[in-house]
């Protein structure tokens, strides 16, 4: 695929095919993950990628999903909810470049994985404290982001919209899902 395909193509997925991803793919995603940019070179974070199916239920109901469009993109287990998630840790009460660190490598998987078939959905709404004991973490170390992964089960489609426009992803009549993008000349002054 063409990386600008991919730019372009990527939209967040809240519904998954009962099916598990391959390890090789998720390694795939892992392998862009580490190669992403970090302040410093540090490399702080690490990744638990979690499939067992307990486990799965266990995080699953600590997570949020798309609030705009409540309760229709709530995942259903066993029939449309992911069948892994990968947990971005990283050391408790993380500096904004941490957090930037894990910005830049869930955007590298989210990519990988749209080149791959694979849809995601990058999770900061969830009870922290439950997932970090879920996870068994040691004291010192966190969650910081959840990555729901699987097989899409739903299309949803982006729309440019100009300056001033309202930026709400929704549903349309066939339930397909929007999310309006600002236009370049929207949001970029050249001076
Ligand atoms: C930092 C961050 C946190 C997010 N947290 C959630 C979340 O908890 N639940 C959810 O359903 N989507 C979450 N999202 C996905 C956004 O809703 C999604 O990126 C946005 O609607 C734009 O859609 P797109 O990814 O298709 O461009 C999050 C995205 C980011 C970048």
């Amino acid at each position: 695929m063409e990386f600008s395909a991919a730019v372009q193509g990527r939209r967040t997925v809240r519904r998954f095919k009962q099916i598990q991803v391959k390890q090789s793919e998720i390694r795939e995603m892992l392998n862009a993950a580490r190669l992403s940019s970090s302040g410093g070179n540090i490399q702080p974070l690490r990744y638990i990628v979690i499939q067992t199916p307990e486990l799965v239920s266990g995080i699953f109901a600590n997570t949020a999903w798309g609030g705009l469009v409540k309760p229709r993109r709530n995942p259903e287990p066993g029939k449309t909810a992911p069948l892994t998630f990968i947990a971005v840790v990283g050391p408790r009460d993380s500096s904004n470049i941490i957090h930037a660190d894990a910005g830049a490598a869930i955007q590298s998987m989210t990519l990988t994985a749209y080149s791959l078939g694979i849809g995601c959905c990058w999770l900061g709404a969830f009870r922290r404290e439950n997932v970090d004991t879920l996870l068994a973490l040691p004291e010192d170390s966190a969650v910081i982001y959840l990555l729901a992964v699987g097989y899409p089960d739903e299309l949803p489609v982006e729309e440019d919209i100009s300056a001033g426009m309202p930026v709400e992803y929704h549903l349309d009549d066939n339930d397909v899902l929007h999310v309006p993008k600002f236009t370049v000349d929207a949001i970029t002054e050249w001076r």
